[in-house]
């Protein structure tokens, strides 16, 4: 299947080395004119808003491949079940005349997923080192439709890129996205978000970080991969619709405030 808008070269993310899972790449090298800085977005965004890359009804149909042990696919399972007793997301077991699910993999490529719903087969690997309850759900995360904290459009009001610090072959994964892709689906940039990086995230010098916060977090780390912020938690909450009465915000509000 055919994207326009070229959203499909960038659709691929990948944690390359499990031992520092809050490092991960945007895979293949996309045209980087959707993901060019945009001055004028107040709100930090890193959801796809277009609906047609949110999963219907809500509804993530999975297969998980049969190379998963027992254990492991209780894991992911268990992760799952995390994210639907947050929200209205359901996952549920793909039939045979099911066209659009997400297929578990356990390739040795890492930890990825591609980003918004695809309408076909598409995949979240899932490799030894990425099946913490918390990097699962920062996988499904992506499979549902967010980016990174740190590629939101507004990130430059929070955080300082030092991009003489960062590898060379890693500096697209800090690249802004355009807020025609992206939106904030509620809420404010979040430090603690399971989509942040960390601040080491990709470095060269080891005693420098690659990304400093603007605000004090008073010795706070950023990024995490241990559980959904309350923000990631209001995000995913907005973009499917789960239950506006009760989100904290209104994005469309957000959006012209
Ligand atoms: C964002 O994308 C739109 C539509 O493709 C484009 O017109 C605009 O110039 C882009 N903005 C930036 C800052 O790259
Ligand atoms: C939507 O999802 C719910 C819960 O998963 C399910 O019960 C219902 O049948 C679905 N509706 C449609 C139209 O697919
Ligand atoms: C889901 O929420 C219920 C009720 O709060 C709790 O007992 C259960 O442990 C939770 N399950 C998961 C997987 O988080
Ligand atoms: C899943 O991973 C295996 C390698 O472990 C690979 O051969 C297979 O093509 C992958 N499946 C999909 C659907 O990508
Ligand atoms: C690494 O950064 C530290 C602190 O800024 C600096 O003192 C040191 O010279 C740097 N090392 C290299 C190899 O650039």
């Amino acid at each position: 299947m055919r994207r326009t808008i070229c959203l499909l070269p960038l659709l691929c993310l990948s944690v390359r080395t499990p031992a520092a899972p809050l490092e991960e790449t945007i895979k293949p090298a996309g045209p980087e004119r959707l993901y060019q800085g945009d001055m004028h977005v107040k709100y930090s965004r890193n959801g796809l808003r277009d609906a047609k890359f949110h999963w219907p009804n809500a509804t993530v149909y999975f297969k998980i491949s049969t190379t998963f042990s027992e254990p492991q696919v209780n894991q992911i399972n268990l992760a799952m079940q995390m994210i639907q007793n947050v929200s209205c997301v359901r996952f549920v077991p793909a039939d045979e005349d099911v066209k659009g699910y997400v297929f578990v993999n356990d390739s040795d490529t890492g930890c990825w997923s591609q980003i918004g719903y695809y309408g076909q087969e598409q995949i979240v690997n899932l490799h030894t080192g990425c099946l913490s309850l918390g990097i699962i759900q920062h996988e499904l995360l992506h499979t549902l439709g967010f980016l990174h904290q740190q590629n939101s459009a507004d990130r430059d009001d929070y955080i300082n890129i030092d991009w003489t610090n960062i590898k060379e072959k890693h500096k697209k994964n800090f690249i802004k996205a355009n807020s025609s892709l992206v939106w904030n689906f509620g809420s404010k940039y979040d430090y603690n978000s399971i989509m942040h990086y960390s601040g080491t995230a990709f470095r060269i010098n080891s005693s420098r970080p690659t990304i400093e916060t603007l605000q004090n977090l008073n010795g706070r780390r950023i990024g995490q991969r241990e559980r959904m912020s309350d923000t990631d938690i209001s995000r995913l909450n907005n973009m499917y619709k789960c239950d506006l009465a009760t989100s904290t915000e209104n994005w469309e509000s957000n959006e012209n405030s």
